[in-house]
């Protein structure tokens, strides 16, 4: 097992683009300030909540499909592809596809290398013959890997979870076309959250535990001590609503009271009452909609398989 850090998380500049964000006549901050190690586990939460059904609805997918999926992706990309893994987090969902797919290596791509070493070791002793690589990479940026990094065959580049729904359409065909790049002559498997009615979407966003609205306030806590800044969380609260003209949930903190933050270097950003942060967008796609931007990014033959509310799908498309 291998570690690469391909590209050291700049702290200093993490915090200049936050400062920059909250400064915009418009203030936002990137939903990459949700994942600390807090972050992380509520996002975990959030997944285990009722309401939130995209997680679990990949995963039923994958259950019931998973033989026709990765004999279709083996059919494309040939036997034992490299299996690229993007935001793997834990690596708990492309091992479920090892025994399916049996790919030749394992490239586990995440912007927390630390993270990834952990699940790494772990799966290295489940699969002593399998190598594999753990990259940090901050891939909404850029994503690029080396041949050495990627080997010669023909890759899988595996996107599960509908977490391009983060990236704008413009931002999101920019990022395929990267994959379509890295997978030459393979295959792209990736999750995408369809269009619903509002009041599905709505709730997955905005829960009844107010587990989504912690998860939201604790970009706070990080802005705190990534900036050491005075966010007081009481002060704010969680707004998510569905935008049907833009297909997206949109996320923002909304000022309970006017209130002035500061943080280091003396800057200052005042905020009216009902004044708002928007943390997240997270766009939703028609099957049809998402099949027209794989062939936009140069991809072909896209299939999708669903289940049955047509709520989740999951996309192969030839690299
Ligand atoms: C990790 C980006 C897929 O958009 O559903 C969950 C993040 N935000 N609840 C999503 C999220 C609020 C999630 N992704």
């Amino acid at each position: 097992m291998q570690l690469l850090q391909l590209q050291h998380v700049d702290d200093a500049a993490l915090a200049r683009e936050a400062a920059a964000g909250l400064l915009r006549a418009q203030a936002q901050v990137a939903p990459k300030l949700f994942y600390d190690a807090l972050g992380a586990r509520l996002f975990s939460a959030i997944t285990e909540l009722d309401e939130y059904y995209p997680t679990r609805t990949e995963a039923a997918i994958f259950a019931r499909h998973g033989a026709a999926i990765a004999a279709e992706a083996l059919r494309i990309a040939g036997p034992a592809p490299p299996l690229i893994d993007l935001g793997a987090g834990d690596c708990a969902k492309a091992a479920r596809l090892f025994p399916l797919l049996r790919p030749g290596r394992y490239v586990a791509v995440d912007i927390a290398v630390e993270f990834l070493r952990e699940a790494l070791l772990r799966l290295q002793a489940a699969h002593p013959g399998l190598a594999m690589l753990g990259v940090g990479l901050d891939f909404s940026q850029r994503l690029v890997l080396a041949p050495h990094i990627t080997g010669d065959a023909p890759a899988l580049v595996f996107y599960p979870g509908s977490s391009l729904g983060n990236f704008a359409p413009d931002d999101a065909l920019r990022l395929l076309r990267e994959a379509r790049a890295l997978a030459r002559g393979g295959a792209l498997l990736i999750g995408i959250d369809l269009v619903k009615p509002r009041a599905v979407l709505e709730a997955a966003y905005d829960d009844a535990l107010g587990v989504t609205a912690a998860f939201n306030l604790n970009v706070l806590r990080n802005l705190n001590r990534r900036l050491g800044a005075d966010f007081e969380p009481r002060q704010w609260r969680h707004v998510a609503f569905y935008d049907a003209m833009h297909a997206r949930i949109e996320m923002h903190l909304e000022a309970r009271e006017a209130l002035a933050v500061r943080w280091r270097g003396g800057d200052e950003r005042r905020f009216a009452a009902g004044e708002r942060i928007h943390t997240e967008n997270s766009h939703k796609w028609t099957p049809e909609g998402f099949a027209a931007l794989l062939r936009e990014a140069g991809f072909s033959s896209p299939a999708h398989w669903c289940d049955e509310r047509r709520w989740f799908s999951v996309f192969l498309a030839a690299a």
